[in-house]
């Protein structure tokens, strides 16, 4: 056995220990804690719940619809124009003017759309017209044209959008013509629903055009 290899069997190299067994720093602990705990605050505050639509810098739904919906009324004039076009706008045309050759009367500047309550209008929508009627100073309607249930098959909301654009389009803007509820189509439905055939005139102006 040479000199070397006597060395190296009676003194072998000591084994690195000195990591083993020592605990974690006690600052780094609290490090990885706070850490996690700003990460958990960070995302309840900026997560948005999970929900795609919320993005910095809102922090829920509430608050993205708060900022960047239009409010309720805007709504129910936009989506009063859709329920106009599709089911209006036919026979009263898209400028609300009418026809005398079609003999429907204008919805711009009537005085039948500015009174001061929708009661008679809701009337018309649900339950249809058979005039003739008298509309800013012209006759319209009458015989076989008349004005069908076109609300029937509308909901509540559906026609008082549609009302709320016509009170509130063309030169009727600015006239202070509140807009139509839902809830008022809905009270009207109910006082109506044994009706049958169409309104005339007569007959609505019996009613108040008030509320
Ligand atoms: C098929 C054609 C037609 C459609 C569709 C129609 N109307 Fe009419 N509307 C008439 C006619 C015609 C009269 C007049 C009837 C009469 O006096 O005989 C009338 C009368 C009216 C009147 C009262 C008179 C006035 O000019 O102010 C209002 C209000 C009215 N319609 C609103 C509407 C609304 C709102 C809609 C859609 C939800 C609608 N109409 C859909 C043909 C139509």
């Amino acid at each position: 056995m040479s000199a070397e290899t006597k060395s190296r069997t009676a003194s072998p190299q000591p084994v690195e220990t000195s990591a083993r067994g020592e605990s974690m720093p006690i600052w780094l602990v609290s490090v990885f804690i706070l850490t996690a705990f700003a990460g958990m605050i960070y995302v309840a505050v900026h997560g948005g719940w999970f929900d795609p639509l919320v993005y910095p810098p809102f922090a829920d739904i509430q608050h993205v619809d708060a900022w960047t919906r239009p409010p309720a009324l805007g709504d129910g004039i936009k989506k009063g124009k859709v329920v106009f076009e599709a089911n209006c706008a036919v026979c009263h045309t898209s400028t609300g003017a009418g026809s005398a050759t079609t003999g429907c009367p204008p919805l711009d500047g009537s005085e039948w759309v500015l009174a001061q309550g929708p009661n008679r209008i809701i009337r018309i929508v649900l339950n249809g017209l058979a005039g003739p009627i008298e509309v800013k100073g012209g006759k319209y309607g009458g015989g076989s044209i008349q004005m069908s249930a076109v609300g029937a098959a509308l909901s509540d909301q559906q026609v008082a959008d549609a009302l709320t654009y016509v009170r509130a389009s063309w030169s009727n803007k600015g006239k202070g013509a509140a807009p139509v509820t839902p809830e008022q189509v809905k009270s009207i439905r109910d006082k109506v629903k044994d009706k049958t055939g169409f309104w005339s005139p007569e007959e609505l102006l019996k009613i108040s055009d008030k509320d």
